[in-house]
């Protein structure tokens, strides 16, 4: 293995899966690297761009299910790097949106080994350019927030006033909670009527993108067999997704409920 005289950590956003998402600078990196530390979701084309003599190395969710502990992540990074070597670690999206980077950042500083980041594509925004759903609009949303759905602590999480109109709500990791996010949103007054996209496997091959209203959220997200990855957007702008309508928004329009909660570009796609 080739070694360096600095050993360093580069934390490299993948994107959200196309390889051809990834930033000039990451290639940079990956064609540097001795080590590579990735993740499950990153694609095998993305892993190529480094050099063969790179170690790869994963730290995805294996058949037990489990990955590889923060603290032992953080460890082989420095490790690593203060072996001498450059030590890439890729992750999914942005390493700063729900990636741990703030973590593997720290502990490297703390160490006292040097450490670059190297912002990805989120899924949010590579899901909804691949859906031409925009985030924010000057007629409808003005305020975008992201948000993780993950079950641990989903019910103390404050997300009054992060969905409603004029504001496009992202959730992340809401697959197997999407039920009770809807709950949760509604509770907090959210209309019922407000429109979701999901957006599976955005960017990647097979992936999907669909609509539906709120209240149906959870019944829908089964009845699709939605899978993991996959983003639930909340807001008016999801009307405008180029995505297959699960809920008959044609019927609604039909039946001439033209109450101002949907948004006109539902109306569109509906028609
Ligand atoms: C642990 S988070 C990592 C997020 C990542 N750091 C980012 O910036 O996109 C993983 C979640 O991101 C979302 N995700 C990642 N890739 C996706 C894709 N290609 N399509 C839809 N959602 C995706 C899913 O919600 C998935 O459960």
């Amino acid at each position: 293995m080739a070694e360096t005289a600095d050993g360093r950590v580069i934390l490299v956003g993948a994107g959200p899966g196309a390889p051809d998402l990834l930033t000039l600078r990451a290639v940079r990196a990956l064609e540097a690297a001795d080590v590579v530390v990735h993740d499950g979701l990153v694609d095998g084309r993305v892993l190529e761009l480094a050099p063969a003599h790179a170690r790869r190395v994963s730290v995805a969710k294996r058949r037990d299910r489990h990955t590889l502990p923060q603290e032992e992540i953080n460890a082989l990074l420095v490790a690593e790097a203060k072996a001498g070597r450059v030590v890439v670690r890729l992750k999914g999206g942005d390493p700063f949106v729900f990636g741990r980077g703030g973590e593997e950042v720290a502990a490297c500083r703390a160490a006292g080994v040097a450490v670059e980041v190297v912002p990805g594509v989120s899924a949010a925004l590579g899901c909804a350019a691949d859906a031409h759903l925009p985030l924010t609009h000057r007629d409808l949303a003005s305020a975008v927030s992201f948000v993780a759905g993950t079950c641990q602590g989903l019910k103390e999480q404050d997300w009054r006033g992060l969905a409603g109109p004029g504001r496009t709500l992202v959730v992340y990791m809401g697959v197997t909670t999407a039920g009770a996010i809807a709950e949760k949103l509604m509770a907090d007054g959210v209309s019922p009527d407000m429109p979701v996209a999901i957006l599976e496997r955005g960017t990647l091959d097979g992936g999907r993108a669909l609509r539906t209203l709120l209240a149906d959220l959870g019944d829908a997200v089964v009845r699709a067999r939605v899978a993991s990855p996959a983003l639930l957007v909340v807001g008016r702008v999801a009307g405008l997704a180029n995505a297959e309508d699960l809920t008959g928004l044609a019927a609604l329009v039909a039946a001439g409920r033209r109450d101002g909660v949907l948004a006109a570009g539902a109306m569109e796609q509906a028609a």
